[in-house]
């Protein structure tokens, strides 16, 4: 049985820990931040978030992934309710418009991942909200955040992962690895010699294997209650639109020019929403900004008028603010070999990391395989 050590406790990293002890492996996580812990340097509790595949056509491995992710939660969603409400997720209606034509918008029917999904459909001209250039609708995924990651490390530790609480020394690479060693010979002497490190970092690549690549994408995100109902007249009149609140449903407009993108996501297991977002490349702010908290509150109303309907009432709970491990040319999954250790380094999904996870934890694997271990 080989023993792994995965480096980073986002979704990345549990998922990848998860999906190597299904498969038998004896697995150690190391990591600075854990569920539970709420910082800047730690983006998987900040997400939205949702299904909504970025990938296109050509990005065979993406496409991969976020098919993989969606088959699997799908799957428990509809055979296995108490476990997608352990989980997290819940699968709804989705409502995916483009602001301005882009080569999809132009021939959405043809888009990729609809034979893939449930559901897909293209939307008529006559249902799209103000400033939308074309729409699809679909069966998607939400996905309470905190409540995954907490989901994948309890299933983690309940397949025998042993966890290790501590900060990685960044200067160089062979560093981090031999302080991981010396961490795992201290705190678990019989721990057998381990085969490879998977590298789960996220935006601490950055620091910790100096790639230059990768940057932040910052996203601004309110926590709120949404009370009120809409009026029969509201829900009948364009259901497809519209549906009324009482309908709950994901929106999401992708707003090329600002360059931003606009969402309301229902957050499974409560009675909260995610109101978003922002794109904001290079911006490591992790203060709260009062404009953009107005300009997301009046996008929102504009793409689901369900929102403006008197009596419809908004109640900001919090306002969030979270990097997304950006990296120039994508997501980095592949091996490296340093200084006789083998190391696979698994991180830079950007706004993708949920819907990347069980695809990405299975390249891993098979890079794994591939070289015997
Ligand atoms: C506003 C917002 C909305 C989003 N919406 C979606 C969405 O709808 N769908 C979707 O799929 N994705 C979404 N994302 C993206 C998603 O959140 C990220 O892609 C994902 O969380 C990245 O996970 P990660 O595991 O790579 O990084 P992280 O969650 O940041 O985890 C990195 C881990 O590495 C550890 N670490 C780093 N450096 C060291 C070190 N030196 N030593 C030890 N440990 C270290 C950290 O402590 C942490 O445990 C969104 C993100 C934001 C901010
Ligand atoms: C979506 O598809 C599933 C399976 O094909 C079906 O059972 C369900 O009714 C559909 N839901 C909606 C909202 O159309
Ligand atoms: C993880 O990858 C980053 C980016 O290449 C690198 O800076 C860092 O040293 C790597 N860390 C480990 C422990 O592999
Ligand atoms: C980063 O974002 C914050 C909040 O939106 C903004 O106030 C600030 O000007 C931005 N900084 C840069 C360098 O763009």
């Amino acid at each position: 049985m080989s023993h792994i050590v995965v480096i980073g406790a986002g979704v990345i990293g549990l998922q990848t820990a998860v999906s190597l002890l299904e498969a038998g492996y004896k697995v150690t996580i190391i990591a600075k931040h854990f569920p539970g812990e709420g910082t800047i340097e730690y983006t998987s509790p900040w997400a939205g978030a949702q299904w909504r595949t970025h990938a296109t056509a050509d990005q065979k491995d993406e496409c991969e992934w976020d098919i993989s992710s969606y088959k699997q939660w799908a799957e428990v969603a509809q055979s296995d309710p108490e476990k997608a409400k352990e989980m997290g997720i819940e699968t709804y209606p989705s409502y995916f418009y483009w602001a301005t034509e882009t080569p999809e918008s132009t021939s959405p029917s043809k888009i990729w991942f609809g034979p893939h999904i449930l559901n897909f459909s293209v939307l008529p001209a006559t249902s799209l909200p103000p400033n939308t250039h074309a729409g699809i609708r679909y069966t998607s995924i939400a996905i309470n955040p905190p409540k995954y990651i907490s989901y994948l490390l309890n299933h983690a530790t309940s397949l025998g992962a042993t966890l290790i609480h501590s900060t990685l020394p960044t200067p160089t690479l062979a560093a981090a690895l031999t302080a991981a060693e010396t961490l795992l010979s201290q705190q678990f002497p019989q721990a057998p010699p381990i085969s490879a490190f998977i590298n789960c970092t996220g935006l601490g690549a950055r620091v910790l294997v100096p790639d230059a690549l990768v940057h932040p994408i910052r996203g601004q995100t309110l926590l709120a209650k949404i009370s009120g109902v809409d009026s029969p007249a509201q829900k009948s009149e364009n259901p497809v639109f519209s549906p009324s609140l009482s309908v709950p449903a994901i929106h999401t407009r992708e707003d090329v020019a600002t360059p931003s993108v606009t969402y309301i996501i229902p957050r499974p297991g409560t009675d909260t929403w995610v109101l978003g977002g922002t794109k904001e490349v290079g911006n490591w702010s992790a203060e709260a900004d009062a404009g953009t908290t107005e300009g997301i509150l009046k996008r929102c109303c504009e793409l689901w008028p369900a929102l403006q309907v008197p009596g419809v009432e908004i109640e900001v709970l919090a306002t969030q603010v979270g990097l997304r491990p950006g990296r120039t040319g994508g997501a980095r999954v592949e091996v490296e070999e340093v200084e006789g250790r083998v190391v696979v380094h698994e991180y830079g999904h950007a706004g993708a990391g949920f819907q990347n996870s069980v695809g990405s934890a299975a390249k891993v694997l098979g890079l794994l395989e591939g070289r015997g271990i």
